[in-house]
């Protein structure tokens, strides 16, 4: 599995005791399925995102079917399946961003970028996704660039902020 069996195991390790080595016991187990979030966490923040082959090796490590594994890991969008770019771009579409032009913000960054919506740079270094609200409706339209906020955005002043975020970055 990618080469990160340790890097799996170690994440596992603080869940020892949460998780049942036999599939057929997690039938009859206690194994809280509330453990199962916390544990993709984990490997999420290990590895980047969740690799199938991950999620395998959690179904055999668990017992619990790679279907409900799945369930879970696409009903929240936290939890990635594809690998990400170093930076990742937040576009708002929430209500009071989608009314004042989220759509032609997400626009511009995403032709500024070359890339599409909810995908990555060919050069890895950013990942364009859209978000329900951020949190910070009154700055609408807002995007966030990795933990840093801008808000009151046109298509100009988000190419703006990525180029400077780029500026930042190679300087
Ligand atoms: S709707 Fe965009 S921050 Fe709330």
């Amino acid at each position: 599995m990618c080469n990160c069996a340790e890097l799996f195991e170690n994440v596992m390790k603080d869940f020892a005791g949460q998780t049942k080595t036999n599939p057929a016991q997690y039938q009859e187990s206690s194994f809280q399925e509330s453990q199962l979030i916390p544990i993709l966490q984990k490997l999420q923040e290990a590895f980047g995102y969740l690799p199938q082959e991950v999620i395998k090796k959690l179904s055999e490590k668990t017992g619990i079917f790679v279907s409900q594994i799945m369930g879970v890991v696409t009903f929240y969008s936290q939890f990635r399946l594809q690998p990400v770019g170093d930076n990742i771009i937040r576009v708002c579409f929430g209500t009071a961003c989608h009314v004042i032009g989220a759509e032609n913000v997400a626009d511009a960054i995403c032709r500024e970028l070359e890339v599409k919506l909810g995908d990555t740079t060919e050069d890895k270094m950013f990942t364009v996704e859209s978000v329900a609200c951020l949190g910070c409706c009154s700055l609408a339209p807002v995007i966030m660039i990795n933990e840093e906020t801008h808000g009151r955005l046109t298509p100009d002043s988000a190419r703006s902020a990525i180029r400077e975020f780029k500026d930042k970055k190679h300087a």
